[in-house]
């Protein structure tokens, strides 16, 4: 294993009606004016966010609360955010929701601590995030894992970038997760969140420094887990146990658990990105899409790494088998789960259609955001591989 610093300082309620506990969470930090953030419709439809405000204004805290996060959340709310809670004088911004929301309220607290900058000049590396106001989550969809992660991905609407911008002062002071809150989710959402909390382990399982380690151990446990219980959640809706595993899963699969003594590759995330960005696909919808064939074009770099992977994770015997033939069962097992849960496997699946090759170029290149990088650290892509996953998915 290599070496690795593992810094994740959130502190998790995890539990039944630990929303209330949100205003004295807050109180505790020594704040006082909260600018909450929250989605369209489900959070105040469930009545989750007057039971928040209810517990902000016991605490004796004063609230302004922005709603109407998008999913792919949009930089111009994050600037009316970050407006508003200059406008209140907020000390604390509170995200009710999910991935989304939690990103929002990141750029909101970037923002409003840097009044003088522009939000998209910090994601867009132009200028430098020394500092952010304190944030905390309440969390309503197993999924994204921003409630642990020092992640916010935003999406500039005018350019039609999705871009994502890491700092430890993204981290959330604390999460609330009571799974009971994700029991309004629709299927389609659920089977998103299963996608995206295995991409973030699988992001990390495959990197270039793989070895027998308990990292992997980790990562294989956390996996099945998620397997397991997102067929059951889709299967019996309503069931508060899978949910619960699922969202406890979501936040360790992407607080940088499942990845430590290995660099992250997130090559998978970053072409879903830009599908995100020119069609405003859902981001654990674009993963399934493109994830087989950005494995069946990287199977070669390390077969064994694809047959322990099947073995481990989906109980796959390699005997009889050449490394590539259980690669490449390990690889259709995994596409295979991802259809049953509804997901699609590649691009018309997805619902953009069969592209042109105009498009595949198109998304190539902002992938490499305009030939300024390549991705990837397992097999590390430029622009011409990345146009050839593409062009596999496409179909
Ligand atoms: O707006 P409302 O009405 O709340 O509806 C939302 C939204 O339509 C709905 N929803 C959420 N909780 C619900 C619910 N509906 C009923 N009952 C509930 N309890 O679900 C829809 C999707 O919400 P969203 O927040 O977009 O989902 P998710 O958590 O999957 O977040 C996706 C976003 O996070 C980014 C993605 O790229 C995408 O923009 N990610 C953020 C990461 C991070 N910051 O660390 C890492 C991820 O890899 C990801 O990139
Ligand atoms: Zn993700």
């Amino acid at each position: 294993m290599q070496s690795f610093e593992f810094y994740s300082p959130t502190r998790i309620l995890f539990g039944a009606d630990t929303e209330l506990q949100a205003g004295a969470q807050i109180r505790g930090l020594g704040c006082g004016r909260v600018l909450l953030v929250c989605g369209g419709k489900s959070a105040a439809a469930s009545g989750l966010l007057g039971r928040v405000e209810g517990s902000l204004k016991e605490s004796g805290l004063a609230v302004r609360t922005l709603s109407g996060v998008q999913p792919n959340p949009r930089l111009s709310l994050a600037r009316e955010g970050v407006r508003q809670a200059l406008e209140f004088g907020a000390d604390f911004v509170l995200a009710v929701g999910g991935g989304s929301v939690i990103d929002t309220a990141k750029a909101v607290a970037d923002g409003a601590a840097n009044p003088e900058t522009d939000v998209w000049q910090f994601w867009l590396r132009k200028a430098p995030l020394t500092r952010s106001l304190p944030l905390g989550a309440v969390l309503t969809i197993p999924a994204a894992g921003s409630e642990c992660s020092d992640s916010a991905v935003l999406t500039n609407e005018e350019t039609h970038e999705k871009r994502g911008l890491s700092s430890d002062l993204h981290r959330p002071r604390f999460a609330i997760l009571n799974p009971a809150l994700t029991l309004t989710l629709p299927p389609y959402q659920v089977a998103c969140g299963v996608v995206d909390i295995m991409m973030h382990t699988m992001d990390r399982y495959f990197n270039p420094a793989t070895d027998n380690n308990l990292t992997d151990e980790l990562a294989e446990g956390l996996l099945r887990c998620t397997i397991q219980n997102g067929r059951r959640a889709l299967e019996h809706p309503g069931d508060l146990h899978a949910m619960s595993e699922l969202m406890w899963a979501g936040s360790l699969s992407h607080n940088g658990l499942t990845g430590l003594g290995g660099a992250k590759d997130f090559a998978p995330h970053q072409l879903g990105h830009e599908l995100s960005a020119m069609f405003d696909a859902t981001h654990g919808a674009t993963l399934a899409a493109v994830w087989g064939s950005w494995a069946r074009y990287c199977l070669d770099t390390n077969p064994d790494r694809f047959v322990r992977f099947g073995s481990r994770v989906w109980g796959l015997d390699a005997s009889g088998k050449t490394p590539q033939e259980a690669a490449l069962a390990a690889i259709q097992a995994t596409e295979q789960f991802f259809r049953s849960l509804g997901m699609p496997t590649c691009l018309s699946e997805l619902g953009c259609g069969v592209l042109e090759e105009a498009t595949l170029k198109e998304l190539a290149y902002r992938c490499t955001y305009y030939q300024t990088r390549t991705i990837g650290t397992f097999r590390v892509l430029n622009e011409a591989d990345i146009l050839a996953i593409y062009q596999l998915a496409n179909h």
